[in-house]
Order: structure tokens, then C-alpha cells, then sequence
């Protein structure tokens, strides 16, 4: 796998350890009751839009990194360890759209106020993307950070047309439509490679659900009203998500947030 550290990032790029954002004590003050800091009305949510913004940033450059070394990274076959050519033309299709989002995302931020570099990076969707096997790599990648994507650009399409700010809404809702396609391709390719093999599938949607909880942030994603980012239920049907599977990652999403809340309550308790 291509290590981490070693993506390429110049001078403006800061990182930063996703426990140490969860964890910052200016978070854990925070009233367990207090809306999402994305409700327009408040006054914190330009800066939480431009935070959000960034991360979507780098996390299109993460996920035209994973996707692209998918293409690279397994021998061209049938096989258990090999991706087939018409996966890998998917995936070159998704770094191109995934390219397309790292440019329209510059332009958002200048558009929204912010810069490159002003937010530090979490490369947490990098690293869940560097499966040695193939379907594992494809449902870390296709179902899980594509569907966090999803996620993310239906609230973001949301604080845009609840701000009455056309621009963002149109660049969110299209690249919506490419993820859409992207967690679609995840999803069939799912199902195609697996076909005759439960245990795989099985042990699929086990690793996706994992990831799925890393993905819920500790309460950045869930259904209650101070989680900022929501499941976006109808857009995740038509990427190939059945209502048990949505179900099941509710279930996750509120695990993490619950984790997340007692990690914080023990910091609180420790500092006093
Ligand atoms: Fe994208
Ligand atoms: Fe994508």
C-alpha cells in the first residue's frame, strides 16, 4: 500500500489526528442539547460551513487517491486478489469526477470565504481505503466513503438552499448525482464480484460497517438534531442501499455518537 505520509501535499497542508478534533476540549464543553452548529441562524455556522467545506476538500482528494490506486494497486483478473478491467475502468471514471470535485471544492472555498490550509487535514479516508483485498478496498472506498459523501453534499445542498446561496446548492446537488453513481458502482460491484460466495459478501458488509462507524465521526453523522450531517435516506436507496442496510447504519451512526459522548464525559470528569 502507498503509505500515508507519503501523499503528495505541499506547504499548505496541515495535519491533524481525527481523535484529537473529537476529543478537543473546546468540543467536549460543548451542551449535549445544542443544535448542530450548521443552523444558519446561529452564529458560528459560516465558519462551520467553511470547516465543512475544506474537509470535503481534502476528502475529494483522498477519494480520487483511493480510487486511482485501485487501478494500480491489483493485477488486472477474475481473481481473489485481482480487480477485473471493467472495475478498474469505473474506478478511472471516479477519479476523473473525483478530480472534477477537487477543483469545483478550491473554488467553493474562495467562493465561501476560505483557503487551502486554512482547516487541518484528517486522512482517515485514505487510510480506510488501503484494503489488501479488493472487494474489502471496494466497500471501505464505493460504500462507505462514497456514502459518506453522499451524506455530506445533501446537508451541504441543504445549508445552500436554506441560505439561499445558488451557487453552492448547484455545485452540490450535481456532484451529488456523481456520488450517487459512485456508491451505485460499489454497490453492483458488490454484488457481481460475490455472487457465489456468501462469505465474502458477508465479510464485506462487516469491514463496511466498521468503517461506517469510523465514518460516523463520533456524532458528525447521525439523525439527531445536533449531529450536523444526516443520513440521506433517498439518495442512498438509489445507490443501491436496501432499508435494512440505511437501518443498520442509523443504528451504527448513534453507537458512535454514544461512544463519542462517554469518551468525552470521561475528559470532562478527568479535568475537573
Ligand atoms: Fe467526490
Ligand atoms: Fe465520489
Amino acid at each position: 500500500m502507498f503509505p500515508v505520509e507519503e501523499l503528495a501535499r505541499d506547504e499548505r497542508f496541515v495535519r491533524m489526528k481525527i481523535e484529537d478534533a473529537i476529543l478537543d476540549p473546546r468540543n467536549t464543553t460543548m451542551k449535549k442539547e445544542r443544535r448542530s452548529n450548521l443552523t444558519p441562524d446561529i452564529a458560528e455556522a459560516p465558519d462551520a460551513a467553511r470547516a465543512l467545506m475544506h474537509g470535503i476538500f481534502v476528502g475529494e482528494i483522498q477519494a480520487l487517491e483511493v480510487a486511482g490506486r485501485t487501478c494500480w494497486d491489483f493485477p488486472t483478473g477474475p481473481g481473489r486478489d485481482e480487480a477485473p478491467f471493467a472495475l478498474k475502468l469505473d474506478m478511472a471514471r471516479q477519479s476523473w469526477d473525483e478530480a472534477r470535485h477537487v477543483e469545483i471544492a478550491i473554488k467553493l472555498s474562495e467562493h465561501m470565504g476560505t483557503a487551502i490550509g486554512e482547516f487541518a487535514e484528517q486522512t482517515m479516508l485514505y487510510e480506510a481505503g488501503c484494503n489488501a483485498d479488493p472487494v474489502l478496498r471496494l466497500t471501505g472506498v464505493n460504500r462507505a466513503l462514497e456514502g459518506l459523501a453522499i451524506d455530506v453534499f445533501n446537508t451541504m445542498r441543504d445549508f445552500g438552499d436554506t441560505t439561499q446561496d445558488p451557487v453552492l446548492f448547484f455545485c452540490e446537488d450535481w456532484m451529488l448525482a456523481d456520488e450517487v453513481t459512485h456508491v451505485k458502482m460499489g454497490s453492483d460491484w458488490l454484488r457481481r464480484i460475490t455472487a457465489d460466495d456468501p462469505e465474502r459478501r458477508k465479510g464485506a458488509l462487516e469491514f463496511q460497517r466498521a468503517v461506517d462507524k469510523l465514518f460516523s465521526f463520533g456524532g458528525f453523522r447521525g439523525e439527531e438534531d445536533e449531529n450536523p450531517v444526516h443520513l440521506a435516506r433517498n439518495f442512498r436507496r438509489l445507490a443501491g442501499f436496501s432499508d435494512e442496510e440505511i437501518t443498520g447504519l442509523v443504528e451504527i451512526s448513534a453507537e458512535a455518537y454514544a461512544e463519542a459522548q462517554a469518551s468525552r464525559d470521561a475528559a470532562i470528569a478527568a479535568s475537573a
